[in-house]
């Protein structure tokens, strides 16, 4: 089976609903047709302003939770968390010296999240960051990477290290493609859906979580922006409001835009949130059910998670051996 990597940081206790519907919902329909390796990047983790010592681990065993409860088969597919596997840090140390500074410059969301973080959360590790994901990608010989559209300039930036390196040192690294989800591929912040949903927004009210009781996200989904107009038609310039809720629709139910329109064709903006809530918590309720009962045997969390790490640290440490022979580091005998 061809080889598929992905992974998701622990930045939150829970997910959000763009986490779950360009990342989730694909790995779920992906992974069994490939050999999969899913990881919790909590190295990545740290390179976030907010991040707090005493909610990592928690927060890292909360995704663990979170993927197994959405369907991701711990004993079919690799889960486990990225610093269980030395190898990732150990192998972005030689990838960074084939790294342009310029080109690292040049990641966009490097550039908005040092906006964000402002000088002195802007760190070397934030600026580094693309090249662990790059890492995390080539140590596992990966072909395919599922992700959402926010992270194709960082499969490209792994593409080109990976067409570098071989080049330069010979045939090590497969080359890998980014898989981005047809529907859904970027989720938008429901107050403001002009920015794409995600953790750092300024209110709570925009986004969705995984693990928020159905009445909350209701009342959010309720409450969503709408724009002038009473139709319900997908048109990101003139509508991005309700085109947001269509696309998050459509990912969910898997129907096609076309469908979606024709079954709310004369509904009011009132009916349509309500069906886009009834199809969301039917989606999320079993998923956070499941999730709680996990995260009430964390003993046998991180027992699966161990496991699931023994697998990995074979795969990567025979790649990092082969990239220490290539640029002919001497052996330790
Ligand atoms: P993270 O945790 O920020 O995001 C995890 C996944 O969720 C997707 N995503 C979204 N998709 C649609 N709409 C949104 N609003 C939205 N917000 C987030 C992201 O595209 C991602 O697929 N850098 C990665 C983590 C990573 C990784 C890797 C991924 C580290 N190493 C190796 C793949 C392979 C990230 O964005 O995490």
């Amino acid at each position: 089976k061809p080889r598929l990597y992905s992974g998701i940081q622990p930045s939150s206790d829970s997910l959000h609903l763009g986490n779950y519907v360009g990342a989730l919902l694909q790995f779920r329909a992906m992974q069994g047709e490939y050999d999969a390796f899913f990881s919790i990047v909590d190295l990545h983790a740290l390179t976030n302003a907010a991040f707090d010592p005493k909610s990592l681990a928690a927060a890292s065993r909360g995704l663990a939770a979170q993927y197994i409860a959405a369907g991701v088969d711990p004993g079919k597919s690799t889960l486990y968390v990225q610093s269980h596997v030395p190898a990732h840090a150990q192998l972005a140390w030689v990838l960074n010296t084939i790294t342009g500074f310029g080109e690292a410059s040049r990641m966009t969301q490097f550039k908005d999240k040092s906006q964000r973080f402002g000088a002195e959360g802007t760190t070397v590790g934030l600026f580094d960051y693309p090249v662990l994901m790059a890492a995390d990608i080539l140590l596992f010989d990966t072909e395919v990477v599922p992700v959402g559209d926010d992270q194709k300039q960082h499969i490209e930036l792994t593409r080109n290290l990976a067409e570098r390196f071989n080049a330069r040192f010979g045939e090590v690294f497969t080359v890998p493609v980014g898989q981005y989800p047809e529907e859904g591929a970027r989720i938008y912040d429901l107050q403001e859906p002009t920015s794409k949903m995600s953790k750092s927004a300024a209110t709570d009210a925009g986004l969705i979580w995984v693990l928020d009781e159905p009445s909350v996200t209701r009342k959010k989904i309720m409450r969503a922006v709408t724009d002038t107009g009473a139709e319900v038609k997908y048109d990101w310039t003139t509508k991005p409001g309700v085109t947001n809720l269509l696309e998050i629709y459509t990912a969910i139910t898997g129907s096609s835009v076309a469908d979606a329109e024709a079954v709310f064709a004369g509904k009011g903006y009132g009916d349509f949130k309500r069906t886009v809530a009834d199809a969301v918590i039917a989606e999320l309720e079993p998923v956070r059910a499941r999730a709680l009962e996990l995260l009430a045997d964390p003993a046998e969390l991180d027992r699966l998670l161990a496991l699931n790490a023994a697998r990995a640290n074979e795969v990567a440490e025979a790649t990092l051996k082969r990239v220490y022979e290539a640029v002919g580091i001497l052996p330790r005998v």
